[in-house]
């Protein structure tokens, strides 16, 4: 017997390669992400919960289940599948690059305010980051910010809101901005810390789909979507970089993930280095 049979046979319920099949069509038709075979055993671990869950016999069920109740099910059939990996100051390049030339150069231009947009905001690492060295970088200079940040995914925004984090995954921020920035909980809160109020307070969480048409109503100066667009089709990556450009200002900035690119994608930008790129 294969290592795959095995493991097939010591599942609790049946998962051929055609419910693998059904169900990576669903997903990709309403998160525009491409699901490769490997992830085949992912799929199962994750929505075998789901079936569980809804006390369901089989993955037949669950497929006719998701389809006949896509308004209740759709949400949990897609926060189960969508990937959240996410750190304080990821690729913290980029916050220096906010710090450095986008507020230097606001306070040059004697700017009022700053928009950023984090777009696949994953549980709030990425907005909170901003938000703390937006503070700080602005301190004094007269210049504002505003900062809003968007997720598809419902169960990761809930708690990208709440801004509650294991004490282990603040272990990098320097300590001033522990301090000024985080409370440590006590008592059966104790190993957690919450973000200040003031800080959750600045801003605005929402859910949104990247591929679906998009009105922020806003234009930004800098658009943060890292490691978001890196799973989506060519296709699905060029119509989204269009809505990006309708939502900036001129010479505004979209920063994307270290393996992400607008090359063959988009010619509206510059590339600066780092995967920051600046509209023509
Ligand atoms: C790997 S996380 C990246 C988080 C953060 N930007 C970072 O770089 O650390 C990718 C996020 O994109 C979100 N996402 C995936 N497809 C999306 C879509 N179609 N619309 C909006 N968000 C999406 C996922 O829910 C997930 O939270």
């Amino acid at each position: 017997m294969s290592a795959t049979d095995a493991k097939a046979e010591s599942r609790e319920f049946n998962f051929t390669w055609a419910h693998f099949e059904h169900l990576r069509k669903i997903s990709m038709s309403h998160t525009g992400i491409q699901v490769p075979d490997i992830k085949q055993e992912m799929f199962y671990a994750r929505l075998s919960k789901r079936v569980r869950a809804l006390r369901l016999n089989d993955f037949d069920q669950y497929i006719r289940y998701l389809e006949d109740n896509w308004d209740s099910e759709g949400t949990p059939f897609i926060n189960a599948l969508t990937t959240n990996l996410t750190s304080f100051f990821r690729e913290n390049h980029h916050f220096n690059f906010l710090k450095k030339t986008v507020v230097a150069a606001a306070q040059q231009k004697k700017q009022r305010s700053i928009k950023i947009w984090s777009a696949g905001c994953s549980t709030g690492e990425e907005p909170y980051s901003i938000a703390m060295t937006m503070t700080e970088a602005c301190s004094g200079t007269g210049v504002e910010w505003e900062l809003t940040a968007t997720d598809l995914d419902t169960d990761v925004l809930a708690r990208a809101q709440r801004g509650v984090y294991a004490l282990d995954r603040i272990e990098g921020i320097d300590q001033d901005k522990k301090k000024r920035f985080f409370m440590k909980g006590t008592g059966p809160r104790a190993g957690y810390v919450r973000v200040k109020e003031e800080l959750r307070n600045k801003i605005q969480f929402r859910q949104l789909n990247l591929i679906k048409p998009i009105d922020m109503g806003d234009r930004y100066d800098v658009i943060f979507c890292r490691n978001v667009v890196i799973y989506f089709d060519r296709d699905t990556k060029v119509k989204l970089v269009e809505q990006f450009v309708r939502h900036l200002q001129p010479k505004a900035y979209l920063i994307m993930g270290h393996s992400e690119s607008l090359h063959g994608i988009s010619n509206a930008f510059e590339g600066l280095g780092n995967t920051i790129y600046q509209l023509n």
